[in-house]
């Protein structure tokens, strides 16, 4: 199997020039590069359409982001001349990938919280997303698993306050979490170059390009065994045939 290194190299001048290029150039460059990449790399999101929709039509009126409808579910409610916040909830969760298997009870107190949200006129909107199946997204957000981002929607352009809690994931209850509502004290005001809307990543339209590298990169490890291997067998078949290595290489 041939890896087509060169086609790493050929995308990151484009990433270099990302800066001054608009956005829709190289996001094409990206999704065509991700495109060739396609048969040797894993998908890099996930998405159950017909999930989300249940989620966000039924009981705990959950939305489910992902790195196409994250910014616009957010604004959804906003009316474009508020001038109070809106307030949305959203839990990072994973499976066994990004939170090996820890979140469940976490996941569960959020969606319980959600369904008694959901009969409250002046709860918060509820979010998840899930960094097993949206990596891209919780990279742009550099989002680890295990806390509630609690956004304050303004409408564009005004600056987004976002906060952090993070959850004992051994402890965490519903009744914990329902409690949170209108402790701005229990939360971490967000003040990071990765704040998703106001962060310098995201001014320099940086993040997602960013978010790509850093989940190409942090798939490098299996690939490059995989080089590894492919690379030295064939360096030693050929020292082999020239009579100059016996032993196979070992793996
Ligand atoms: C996740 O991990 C649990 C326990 O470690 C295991 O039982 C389960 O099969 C795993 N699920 C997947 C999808 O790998
Ligand atoms: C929480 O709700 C989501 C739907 O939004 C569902 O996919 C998930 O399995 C639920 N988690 C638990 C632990 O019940
Ligand atoms: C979660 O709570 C348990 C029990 O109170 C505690 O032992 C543990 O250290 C806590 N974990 C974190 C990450 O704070």
């Amino acid at each position: 199997m041939r890896f087509p290194v060169s086609a790493v190299v050929a995308a990151l001048p484009a990433l270099a020039a990302a800066q001054e290029n608009p956005l829709a150039q190289y996001q094409a460059q990206f999704q065509n590069f991700l495109g060739n990449m396609g048969s040797y790399i894993p998908n890099p999101g996930r998405h159950d359409p017909v999930a989300a929709l249940e989620a966000k039509t039924g009981a705990m009126k959950m939305h489910t982001l992902t790195l196409d409808n994250w910014k616009d579910t957010l604004y959804e409610p906003v009316a474009k001349d508020a001038t109070e916040p809106v307030e949305w909830w959203v839990l990072t969760t994973g499976r066994n990938k990004t939170c090996f298997g820890h979140c469940g009870r976490a996941e569960q107190a959020f969606n319980e919280t959600a369904a008694k949200f959901a009969l409250q006129p002046n709860a918060p909107h509820m979010g998840m997303l899930n960094c097993d199946d949206q990596p891209i997204l919780c990279n742009v957000w550099s989002a680890g698993v295990g806390s509630i981002w609690d956004f304050e929607m303004l409408p564009e352009p005004a600056a987004i306050n976002i906060y952090k809690k993070r959850l004992n994931l051994t402890t965490v209850t519903t009744d914990e979490i329902i409690a949170l509502q209108g402790k701005k004290d229990e939360f971490t005001l967000l003040d990071s170059v990765f704040h998703p809307f106001d962060g310098k990543i995201a001014e320099l339209g940086l993040s997602v390009p960013l978010a790509y590298v850093i989940w190409f990169f942090n798939l490098v490890p299996s690939w490059a065994t995989m080089l590894v291997i492919s690379f030295f067998s064939r360096t030693m078949m050929s020292r082999r045939m020239e009579g100059t290595y016996g032993a196979r290489p070992r793996q």
